[in-house]
């Protein structure tokens, strides 16, 4: 870090330089559509592609550079799609391939990219890869295209290791064979119906190399690839001393998890690079790899790797000076020392959203679950305001941001949701021990009245939806300047006019006391006030503010000034 006196405000430590390199995704902010909770234009109550077409324009008007659709693929829908039985055909619930072309078209007519979603850890157990491993039987071709082993124990009724599911429960079901007798067991780090790859036989890299120009030749610009830091695992697939589902805890750190991290996975990757090079140099890779620390992380995203991959140190940060403060120090630093851009997120559908987070005044999250009832009760009307801030803030980092549909509009979690309503296989395979993650998927609303708020236009809704939607709805915002709506349209076009993704970060040593952290990027003064008394301003013109400023920002508030 180099310090410098500079402007009014008093020394500033500079921490990273402004981006010399131009390539679009160094400074993107991609918005993630969830396709079945964005708009259902066909009325069966989940969200297809014809409804995202549809309103489109909505997100390009809202100043973003790219979309990323999690997955609309065949898929019998055990995880939400994440389940994929064809990787290339649309899943009828949400359209076809020509509808996915006519929404390409809208996207790129309106100057928006489009990145899809790549999920080569698994697949789903009706893809016929799988089927076709079952039906073949042991020491077959077809099974080792994923994780077959024999069990345990006298008879092999004990899993192969002692692997969890991140969805709860052993990471192994036993099959029947061909024959009628208890077979092998296979690997799935997710649900039962996800049987893993064998990442180690090149059938398998093969038949995801075709998948990934399928795509690239129907013009996409890249993949988000989901769980990117688990496809290859330890030879041998180890006991593990850490926790079961391989997450980070105390002395065992999530990358050093015989699932995880693995140094196979780089050959993967630069493979994958070099297949999207053919497709021109601005095809992207953003990895969903999460793992500690983040200069681990970094590897995956240095040179001839993936081009980004998703900050989730950043996401979970407490919003807290200190905490902050030291997740964007070491997030810059470790990119910058590969020479990628950060990524900055803060909620997305596998976490409660941030609105949700921030007016929690008690209680902890553990990542991939949800609240319900019983569970801590967040103040709406604080967990929005801070939200504002946290976004303001977000939005003023140089790097690449990741905004999840209905963030710009403050929507929170729905945390009355019915047993019986629950889809998220979290749920039901811990027995309701754990939420999940529906909460934080229930569809958009688009309008303060009419059939579910305007998702659909037969009233109908794949997960309820809350009656704040009503005040939240997005027509009922457009108009008002003081929306969060208005606020994430404001702060996305500042960003754009003064190139603040490609810009710097130095911190204003002076004004980052008392729980404020203050940082310029360019010309612009950035300030968060995490403390708990009120602040005066330096001198300088409000651009944008989370709430009415006059001289002094207050606590739980972000401002950005020209100075
Ligand atoms: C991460 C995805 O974001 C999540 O929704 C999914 O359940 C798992 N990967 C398994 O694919």
């Amino acid at each position: 870090m180099l310090s410098s006196t500079a402007v009014g405000f008093g020394p500033l430590t500079e921490v990273h330089a402004a981006s010399a390199s131009r390539e679009w995704w160094r400074s993107a902010v991609i918005y993630q559509i969830y396709p079945r909770s964005f708009r259902d234009a066909n009325g069966d109550g989940v969200g297809d592609l014809p409804g995202i077409t549809a309103e489109l324009h909505h997100i390009a008007e809202l100043g973003v550079d790219a979309i990323w659709l999690s997955p609309f693929y065949a898929s019998p829908q055990r995880d939400a799609g994440y389940d994929v039985s064809d990787y290339c055909d649309v899943d009828p619930l949400f359209g076809t391939l020509e509808d996915f072309d006519a929404l390409s078209t809208a996207a790129r007519s309106l100057g928006l990219r489009v990145i899809v979603d790549l999920v080569p850890n698994h697949c789903s157990s009706e893809h016929a890869l799988f089927q076709a491993a079952l039906a073949a039987g042991p020491g077959s071709a077809e099974r080792d295209m994923f994780l077959f082993r024999d069990g345990r124990g006298e008879h092999g009724e004990f899993p192969p290791n002692n692997w969890e599911s991140h969805f709860g429960g052993p990471a192994w079901t036993r099959v029947t064979e061909p024959d009628g007798t208890p077979g092998q067991w296979y690997a799935h780090l997710f649900d039962s119906t996800q049987p893993d790859f064998n990442w180690d036989n090149r059938a398998v890299a093969a038949e995801f190399e075709r998948i990934l120009r399928f795509w690239l030749e129907r013009g996409v610009d890249g993949f988000r690839v989901d769980v990117a830091h688990s496809l290859v695992k330890a030879a041998g697939l180890p006991d593990w001393g850490g926790r079961a589902d391989g997450a980070s805890s105390p002395g065992f750190p999530g990358h050093l998890a015989p699932m995880f991290g693995q140094p196979g996975l780089k050959g993967v990757y630069r493979r994958w690079r070099e297949v999207l090079a053919e497709y021109g140099a601005d095809k992207i890779l953003c990895a969903e790899a999460n793992v500690d620390p983040l200069p681990r992380m970094a590897e995956w995203v240095a040179s001839g790797q993936q081009h980004q991959a998703f900050n989730f140190r950043y996401l979970s940060a407490p919003f807290a000076p200190g905490p902050l403060r030291g997740v964007i120090d070491e997030s810059l630093s470790a990119f910058d020392a590969v020479g990628a851009p950060t990524t900055w997120v803060l909620s997305n559908h596998d976490v409660v959203r941030h609105a949700t987070r921030l007016g929690l005044t008690e209680g902890d999250l553990a990542s991939g679950d949800g609240i319900g009832a019983g569970g801590p009760t967040p103040n709406v009307t604080l967990g929005r305001a801070r939200a504002r801030a946290a976004s303001l803030f977000m939005l003023g980092l140089p790097g690449s941001a990741y905004l999840y549909q209905g963030e710009e509009l403050g929507l929170v979690d729905n945390l009355d949701i019915a047993p019986h309503e629950r889809q998220d296989p979290t749920f039901h395979r811990t027995g309701g021990e754990r939420v999940g993650r529906d909460g934080c998927r229930v569809p958009l609303p688009w309008t303060s009245s009419g059939p579910a708020y305007g998702f659909s236009p037969s009233g109908a809704s794949w997960l309820p939806q809350p009656g704040l939607w009503a005040e939240l709805a997005r027509d009922a915002q457009a108009a008002d300047p003081a929306s969060h709506l208005s606020l994430y349209r404001e702060a996305l076009g500042l960003r754009r006019e003064h190139d603040l993704g490609a810009g710097s970060l130095a911190w204003a040593d002076e004004l980052s006391v008392g729980g404020v952290l203050a940082f310029v990027n360019g010309t612009i003064l950035v300030m968060l006030n995490l403390g708990c008394a009120p602040v005066e301003l330096p001198p300088g013109e409000v651009l944008a503010s989370s709430a009415p400023v006059g001289n002094a920002l207050g606590p739980g508030e972000a401002v950005w000034l020209r100075f």
